[in-house]
């Protein structure tokens, strides 16, 4: 594999027109003038690393993604110190987890030192491009995509790996405020077997209806049930859940091949235990939670991605019934600053989670 070439984009933004956008990046809106690509064939493997302009991808109709979603994506985030380097976070954790999506969607691996480089190259191009307000970062989505063209349905033989980056503020917009939630009754996300632990978008797509009840119900998010075993929680369209006890403990549901094992989860359920919390990986109904809020042994429930990073829970709508209400708890709002401040730099790193980029 020959090094990264680098294409200049031809009119990248000004300083001046990139610093508007930083005042309030938003989510996922903005992108930056560059993105890292890599071809791959069945014949050739990887090749012709590159970055180039970001910019509309030549993509023949009856390219394979079109017609069976053959499809999987990362999320990361970048975020700038105080010693003007740009970090990112576990970013070995999201090559694992790429590699065990693509092994799923029969889509080729990808070695980590390419992914860790093709993070690094765009970042180095793009660098002016991280936002630096608090809980903002330069959002990182590497992303492999079957390419060919043919309408058989088999693994496709010429596939493209890419990342864009867009600066990112909170993912529900505005302020921290704790979410409400809709429970999916209607709609499951995943099943045994099914491609629930991977990252692809069909997941993504499979939530946007009953995204849209959500919505329509005054909720931001909607949580899914195991279609098995109807009452027990899974995770959110795009995020993990975890509830907290009066008594030290920290619950979300285990992993059993239909949650997406976020890195985020992991890193809270390692902050909780240097903590002295009790972390509980288990199934856990929504019974369990109703009566533990409603008598005061369930005393937080929040969400966490990389996007949406740590938000507290406040309602969960389910239905007619209004099942529960919290606010942002004292130990949501600990492991989310001491996450963010190894994140940004401002907590000591004794995970030794950063990567410098
Ligand atoms: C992330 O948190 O990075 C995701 O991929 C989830 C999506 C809801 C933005």
């Amino acid at each position: 594999m020959t090094a990264f070439q680098y294409i200049q984009h031809p009119s990248p933004t000004s300083e001046d027109q990139i610093a508007q956008i930083l005042k309030d990046p938003g989510f996922g809106t903005n992108f930056t003038d560059h993105t890292a690509v890599i071809d791959w064939t069945l014949d050739g493997g990887w090749a012709n690393p590159r970055v180039e302009a970001y910019g509309p991808i030549p993509l023949d109709p009856a390219a394979s993604v079109l017609h069976y979603g053959q499809e999987i994506f990362e999320g990361l985030k970048a975020y700038k110190h105080s010693d003007g380097g740009i970090y990112t976070f576990r970013p070995q954790a999201n090559a694992a987890r790429l590699n065990k999506s693509a092994h799923r969607m029969a889509l080729p691996a990808l070695d980590e030192n390419l992914f860790l480089e093709s993070l690094e190259q765009l970042v180095a191009v793009d660098k002016s491009w991280v936002p630096t307000g608090e809980g903002e970062a330069l959002y990182l989505r590497p992303f492999m995509f079957a390419t060919e063209a043919f309408l058989g349905v088999r693994p496709a033989q010429e596939v493209s790996y890419r990342v864009i980056a867009s600066p990112a503020g909170n993912y529900f917009g505005g302020e921290l405020k704790p979410v409400r939630i809709w429970v999916s009754r209607d709609y499951a996300r995943a099943a045994p077997g099914g491609t629930g632990d991977a990252k692809t978008g069909g997941n993504y797509a499979a939530s946007l209806l009953p995204q849209q009840q959500a919505a329509e119900n005054g909720c931001q998010q909607v949580l899914f049930l195991d279609p098995l075993h109807d009452n027990a929680i899974e995770e959110l369209g795009g995020m993990n859940v975890f509830l907290v006890t009066n008594d030290g403990r920290l619950l979300t549901p285990e992993l059993t091949g239909t949650i997406l094992e976020g890195v985020t989860r992991s890193s809270v359920i390692q902050l909780a235990k240097d903590r002295g919390l009790t972390v509980e990986e288990r199934r856990i109904t929504l019974d369990e939670w109703d009566a533990g809020v409603t008598e005061g042994t369930i005393t937080e429930v929040f969400a966490c991605g990389t996007a949406a990073v740590i938000t507290p829970i406040g309602e969960l709508v389910d239905g007619d019934k209004v099942i529960a209400s919290t606010g942002t708890g004292e130990v949501t709002q600990a492991i989310r600053e001491e996450l963010l401040g190894i994140q940004t730099g401002t907590v000591e790193d004794r995970h030794n989670w950063l990567h410098r980029l």
